[in-house]
């Protein structure tokens, strides 16, 4: 006997109920997006490695733990894109001419993180970037679109959190990095093992520890907000007035620091209220100087994304929404009786969705119809043929009629 074979750990099928939600958020996403004139965009989930290393951070868990990389036949190495704002980086920054350039994106994206619930090494991600120009209506603008994207997916305002923060320019990170790491050096003995492995070479990392002990260390810890140069102040003031006018509500979070070196200025984070462990639901921020340190240009910009799997469960869609209204099942009980069959060519031309099954077994096909939630049965079986008959049967309102095959019109019959 042979063994089934599995799936990787980590990864899972989309299927059913859950490719519905799938696809229902990926259209609402792309519909919410266009209307602001963002444009889709796909590119390779293979990369040059290089691009994260130098885009995302060599010293960040995602680039130093996490990469599916390979050497390809001894010559480069390549690797599985672990998201997707670099490689619209690489894109804009041989692509961009001026003003915004305002991509949207969805796809597959690779971890090699501990599997748990709503953490997987094969996930997918939503992803809107807007890059060309540094202004705090573009940041309030993406902000926006969040939300209005979970108004879309009918995610209410109490399921979710925003919480903003400033990183500031890189110039302010590195001083304020000095400042914590003077701080943090004083307690060095009581700081968990990854905490000091990061005093060095990221400080700004340990904000983003879960243990309990470097928690209590950095409750008196030196706040980012406060060591802001003024013009970094003006601009992330700008930021919150916008978003308060428009009654987006936010907490400001001195901590929130992200896993990925790119940003500065915004970062951003919607939260489930929910207490689970994989908690960040969308995540984005300003990213000014990225392009520069893939690229010899230098180009602003800010973005986010949205882990799909985490966004469909918080998601329930109704059954009118996920099932068509008119769901057809052209019954048939021999292949012959489809040779040049006039109601066949009409299905094929019906706006309905359908579907054409076969079965000498009538009882067979109505117990399909059933199951699978069809609303009409066309039926011809053998008798029908021999008297030049179908019979329609409208599953929902329990109701039957007989016609000619010659004159019936499936447009008349059904609206
Ligand atoms: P990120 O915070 O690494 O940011 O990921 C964004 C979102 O992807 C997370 O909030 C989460 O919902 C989802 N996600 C991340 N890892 C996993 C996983 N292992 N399993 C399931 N879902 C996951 C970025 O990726 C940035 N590129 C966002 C961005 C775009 N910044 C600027 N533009």
């Amino acid at each position: 006997m042979k063994n089934n074979i599995n799936l990787v750990k980590g990864t899972h099928d989309i299927y059913g109920a859950e490719m519905e939600k799938f696809e229902f958020i990926i259209e609402s996403f792309y519909s919410v997006c266009k209307k602001f004139n963002f444009q889709s965009i796909q590119t390779p989930i293979i990369e040059q490695q290089e691009l994260f290393s130098r885009a995302v951070g060599e010293q960040t868990d995602i680039v130093s733990k996490e990469m599916y990389s390979f050497l390809d036949k001894g010559e480069i190495n390549i690797c599985l894109r672990p998201e997707a704002t670099s490689g619209l980086a690489r894109f804009a920054a041989s692509n961009y001419q001026s003003g915004l350039m305002k991509l949207v994106t969805h796809g597959p994206m690779f971890r090699r993180e501990r599997p748990q619930k709503g953490r997987y090494r094969q996930f997918h991600q939503i992803n809107i970037e807007t890059i060309g120009e540094k202004s705090p209506y573009i940041d309030f603008e993406l902000i926006l679109l969040a939300g209005l994207l979970f108004n879309e997916l009918g995610v209410s305002k109490n399921k979710y959190k925003l919480l903003l923060n400033s990183l500031g320019s890189k110039e302010d990170q590195l001083s304020y990095s000095k400042l914590l790491k003077k701080y943090l050096s004083d307690f060095k003995n009581q700081l968990s093992e990854t905490s000091i492995s990061r005093l060095d070479k990221n400080p700004l990392r340990i904000l983003d520890s879960k243990d309990p002990e470097d928690n209590e260390i950095l409750k008196n810890a030196p706040k980012i907000s406060e060591h802001l140069s003024t013009e970094s102040k003006n601009y992330f003031e700008q930021v919150k007035k916008l978003l308060n006018s428009n009654e987006i509500e936010f907490i400001e979070e001195p901590k929130l620091v992200r896993g990925l070196d790119y940003y500065s200025h915004t970062a951003f984070e919607f939260q489930t209220i929910e207490d689970k462990r994989q908690n960040a639901i969308l995540a984005g921020g300003r990213y000014d100087k990225l392009i520069s340190m893939i690229s010899s240009r230098d180009i602003p910009g800010i973005g986010w994304a949205a882990g799909l799997e985490r966004l469909m469960d918080l998601i329930t869609i109704e059954d009118e929404k996920s099932k068509s209204k008119n769901k057809i099942l052209f019954a048939v009980q021999d292949e012959t009786y489809l040779i040049n069959n006039r109601i066949l060519k009409q299905i094929y031309n019906f706006k309905y969705n359908h579907e054409v099954r076969v079965n000498k077994n009538i009882k067979k096909l109505f117990s399909y119809a059933d199951k699978n939630n069809f609303s009409f049965i066309i039926l011809i079986g053998e008798e029908e043929i021999n008297s030049n008959k179908i019979i329609l049967k409208d599953l929902k309102n329990k109701s039957q009629q007989t016609f000619e095959i010659s004159k019936f019109e499936l447009k008349n019959e059904i609206r």
